[in-house]
């Protein structure tokens, strides 16, 4: 009889480590939404960023997301000034010197995330565990530069994080059971299903997104379809609930092409090449949403399509 090997999401009844306090590196759209839902979840909360007014900033947006929630009656005003309570700036890295996680969700560029790494992890405590938020770039490799490469693990939330119910928790080779176990109770705390996703190109989720908005803006490109003909298609004709280019406003067309570089580098096959257009938009800073113009312009009353 052959015995098969348990796969390694299931292997082990690992140790789990306590997790009271997680620093969270990179106020931006994903930064907001994971302070958000960890202090929501009564973890304490330390959110650093490059630049401080985006902290500023993050807050006040973690202010009037949770204001919504409490009109909606998903939680109560003394939840949300609780949770409020619990977020609070770190101006340096230092101050996450007495994290027991530290998420880090800065910007989708490996050389921003290894010089994060390597500022970071000589503050850390020895068991503090080190996880990224990375859409795409691989774990292993982000891990073997660290101290720390055993507690070192994938954790990718999905935007609008408040929202969204999936975490993908990630492996790198050498992430070890316990902190495995530990991440895995951490995202289930914070009312999330984790998906567990081998470490390669951009995991689940987005290597089958991605390549299907890539895909989008090639039909924009080609001219096959404006960009209202191109979403109205996708969600009339496959009930998406958004159409795609619309959706790569959302991500942030610099996350969607560093995505796509990753994919088409990662796995050398050419129906992976970004697309130029998407290309263009970013070398015109236009980034969807989080900069007002990307395939839709945001700064009047409703959003215009740009092309
Ligand atoms: N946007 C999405 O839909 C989405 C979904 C899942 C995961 N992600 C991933 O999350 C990460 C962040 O994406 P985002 O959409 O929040 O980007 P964003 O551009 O909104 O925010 C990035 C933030 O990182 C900060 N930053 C840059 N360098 C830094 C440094 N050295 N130290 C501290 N902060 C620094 C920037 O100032 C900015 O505030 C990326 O790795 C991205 O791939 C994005």
């Amino acid at each position: 009889m052959v015995t098969l090997a348990a796969p390694k999401s299931v292997r082990t009844n690992a140790m789990q480590l306590d997790i009271h306090k997680v620093g969270v590196i990179g106020a931006g759209q994903m930064g907001n939404g994971i302070a958000h839902v960890c202090a929501l979840s009564g973890f304490s909360v330390l959110l650093n960023d490059i630049a401080l007014d985006r902290v500023k900033s993050s807050l006040a947006t973690i202010n009037g997301n949770m204001a919504r929630q409490v009109g909606k009656n998903l939680i109560s005003e003394e939840d949300r000034k609780a949770a409020l309570g619990r977020i609070t700036p770190a101006e340096k890295l230092d101050a996450l010197a007495d994290c027991d996680l530290v998420i880090e969700t800065a910007a989708e560029k490996e050389d921003v995330k290894v010089r994060i790494f390597a500022e970071l992890c000589p503050v850390l405590k020895p068991e503090a565990i080190v996880g990224t938020n990375t859409s795409s770039i691989s774990i292993t490799r982000l891990a073997s530069t660290t101290d720390r490469p055993e507690k070192f693990i994938g954790i990718h939330f999905m935007n609008p994080v408040p929202l969204m119910e999936l975490v993908e928790l990630v492996r790198g080779i050498a992430t070890n059971d316990t902190t495995f176990e530990t991440t895995k109770a951490f995202v289930t705390k914070l009312g999330k299903i984790p998906a567990v996703a081998e470490d390669f190109p951009a995991f689940i989720v987005n290597r089958i997104l991605l390549p299907m908005i890539n895909e989008a803006i090639y039909t924009l490109y080609e001219g096959v379809g404006t960009v209202e003909a191109i979403d109205t298609a996708m969600r009339l004709g496959a009930h998406h609930p958004m159409g795609p280019l619309q959706l790569a406003d959302f991500i942030g067309l610099d996350t969607c092409l560093a995505v796509m570089q990753v994919l088409h580098e990662g796995l050398a096959d050419s129906k992976y090449r970004p697309c130029p257009l998407l290309v263009k938009y970013v070398e015109a800073g236009w980034l969807g949403r989080k900069t007002q113009r990307g395939f839709y312009d945001y700064r009047g009353e409703k959003p215009v399509p740009t092309r």
